[in-house]
């Protein structure tokens, strides 16, 4: 939500900034703009749109600096258009300021600065925050970086700013609350982005910026300090991430590469964690906090989106295996709606940025209530992994498509294991059936490979459905939660209305959608509901519904039954939605593409998503 990039050294700026450009894209590409001073004087250049527009048009403009920040944009307020976008120069035109995040008290201090005479080219509340920060300095006659810590305390909401001054071409002034800002030190040089990616290839060396510090980055020194003018020790990490894992690799889109990383990316997270053969599963986050987890009185998890349905998974399986109540919550309701929370309730967090607003703050609000929080990331050192007790990573590597992927079938990969591993300690499953999931749960990214290698049936069946208007996915027990995401990953690639529903559900208003022009994608593999689900099946057909279904390889009733069918390896039940999930997030895939949108960035949509 919103990408942000700085550099500050002896290289030239505008090329650094822009490449940090896009790979943030993803967080937001509703317009672009960089800000960078030459020679005292200071050029803001900004455009609606993607990086590539804001480069068409910067031709022949004056883009020698060896300072500069940029700005990708996810509108939040103002809609996306040139005088929109970031970075906004103060009344002075003496600084140029960028903002991810949101500033919820500007209406009153935009009301007192129109008082005072400052005009406004945008609509945004970051311009507001801007020549806030301008009025004080100039009615305190004191520095930019006291100025904005006086302003900061004023404001409510989230941010992480990067602000230059053109009389000060050595400094770039950063601070952060509730959006994320990573720092690399180079050698006589520093970049800032909001994360790794536009780093790494730079340094391997860098700090994360905690709540509420500023820090003054110039290009041989780094100064962080509080909101209370007292400098902090900055903790200097190593990044474990290449490169690689961040470009596209031959692949025509990162949903594609993503897709197809999984059997790799399944067995990194299992790896040196699960050892079916002596029945061990090692994770030091649940090993070092065991007794906390086996005593839980219950789970609530808490997340958004797709990870919020890798949490309804992990409801049935925690609850059939451990025998604990779970409660799976929409963070952004759980936060505001004063939760019971009581000694003995484990919250987990899933999220695959660890940036969501909405989860963080509802994980802020538990810990205040004495809750032990469990983080299942992704991201390695984002705030919610560094918010919680304790967690696990799910070691997918950096997740670029918006549309979530691998992060989730490595969600689903850590619960699975977390499960089986409260459970036995608890010991409600005996040892065989243990090691029974363990040995299934290895043989995921083998049975990941042999989906993958199917692709041109799934493309097929994405032809000819590409043009439904709407699409209806059921599935029961394990595999619910996989119809909804199945239905999600759909509206979010090909703009088509899709509903996910528990396939018994669907008698209870649903089925009057039914006619020949629905498609209905049953996630129908071999378990317990199968006979059920075969009914359902049947259902559909009877009022002339077209049927896609996931089949488990083998069965032959439901494949009969259907109009086209996606294969995949019998596997158990509860392991199955790691694997049911994958056939539909290639048949979202394939109609995205076949309709010809951009499936890595859909419209309105941005990875991490850092407002409520
Ligand atoms: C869907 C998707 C979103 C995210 C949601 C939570 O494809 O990507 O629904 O799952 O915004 O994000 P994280 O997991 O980063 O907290």
């Amino acid at each position: 939500m919103c990408g942000i990039v700085g550099y500050i050294g002896p290289r030239e700026a505008y090329p650094v900034v822009i490449k940090g450009l896009k790979r943030l894209e993803y967080r937001g590409y509703d317009s672009t703009g960089v800000a960078l001073i030459d020679n005292g004087k200071l050029n803001v250049y900004k455009k609606k749109g993607k990086v590539a527009e804001l480069e068409e048009n910067v031709i022949g403009a004056d883009l020698h600096s060896h300072i500069g920040i940029g700005h990708t944009r996810w509108a939040t307020h103002g809609e996306p258009s040139d005088r929109n976008a970031h970075p906004h120069v103060s009344n002075s035109g003496q600084f140029a300021m960028l903002h991810n995040g949101i500033i919820e008290n500007y209406v009153p201090i935009k009301n007192d600065l129109l008082k005072k005479g400052y005009t406004f080219k945008s609509d945004t509340d970051t311009e507001v925050l801007l020549n806030f920060i301008e009025d004080i300095k100039k009615n305190n006659n004191c520095t930019l970086e006291e100025a904005l810590r006086i302003a900061l305390k004023r404001i409510v909401g989230a941010y992480c700013i990067l602000l230059i001054d053109e009389k000060d071409p050595d400094t770039i002034i950063a601070a952060r609350k509730g959006s994320p800002l990573v720092i690399g030190i180079g050698k006589g040089e520093h970049f800032l982005a909001s994360d790794a990616s536009p780093i790494i290839e730079y340094t391997k060396e860098v700090v994360y910026v905690n709540d509420y510090e500023i820090a003054i980055v110039r290009a041989d020194e780094l100064i962080l300090k509080n909101l209370g003018n007292e400098k902090q020790t900055p903790f200097i990490q190593q990044l474990d991430m290449e490169l690689a894992a961040i470009e596209k690799g031959g692949y025509d889109h990162f949903m594609l590469k993503e897709i197809n990383e999984q059997p790799e990316t399944i067995f990194d997270c299992l790896r040196g964690r699960l050892i079916a053969t002596t029945g061990q599963i090692i994770m030091s986050g649940i090993d070092n906090n065991i007794d906390i987890l086996v005593n839980a009185q219950r789970i609530v998890i808490v997340a958004c989106g797709t990870s919020w349905h890798a949490g309804l998974v992990a409801e049935y399986f925690f609850e059939e295996l451990c025998r604990i109540p779970v409660e799976v919550e929409y963070a952004s309701e759980f936060r505001y709606r004063n939760p019971i929370i009581s000694k003995g309730d484990v919250i987990i967090a899933i999220s695959q940025s660890g940036e969501t607003a909405d989860t963080l703050v509802a994980l802020e609000n538990a810990k205040e209530q004495g809750a032990f929080i469990f983080g299942v990331v992704n991201a390695v050192g984002s705030s919610i992994a560094r918010l919680s007790h304790a967690g696990a990573y799910t070691h997918s590597g950096p997740e670029i498509g918006v549309a979530s992927t691998k992060a989730f079938t490595g969600q689903l990969a850590v619960l699975m294991m977390m499960g089986l591993k409260i459970a036995y300690a608890k010991g409600t499953i005996d040892h065989n059936r243990y090691v029974e999931l363990m040995k299934s749960l290895e043989s995921v990214p083998e049975k990941v490979k042999e989906i993958l290698a199917n692709v041109d049936t799934i493309k097929a069946i994405a032809e000819k459905y590409k043009d439904a208007k709407d699409f209806l996915f059921l599935g029961r027990g394990y595999n619910f939660p996989v119809a909804l995401e199945g239905a999600l990953k759909l509206k979010e690639v090909s703009y088509i209305h899709a509903e996910g529903y528990p396939a018994a559900e669907m008698k209870h208003g649903p089925i009057a959608l039914v006619d020949e022009n629905l498609p209905v994608v049953f996630a129908a593999t071999k378990d317990r509901y199968y006979e059920k689900i075969v009914s359902n099946v049947q259902e559909i057909k009877a009022r002339k519904g077209k049927v896609i279904a996931v089949a488990s390889m083998g069965d032959e009733v439901i494949p009969n039954m259907a109009n086209d069918t996606m294969f995949v390896s019998d596997i158990d039940e509860v392991i199955a939605p790691i694997l049911s999930v994958v056939p539909l997030q290639l048949l979202s895939y394939f109609i995205g593409i076949a309709k010809g949108f951009d499936v890595d960035k859909p419209r309105n949509l941005a990875k991490s998503v850092t407002v409520e």
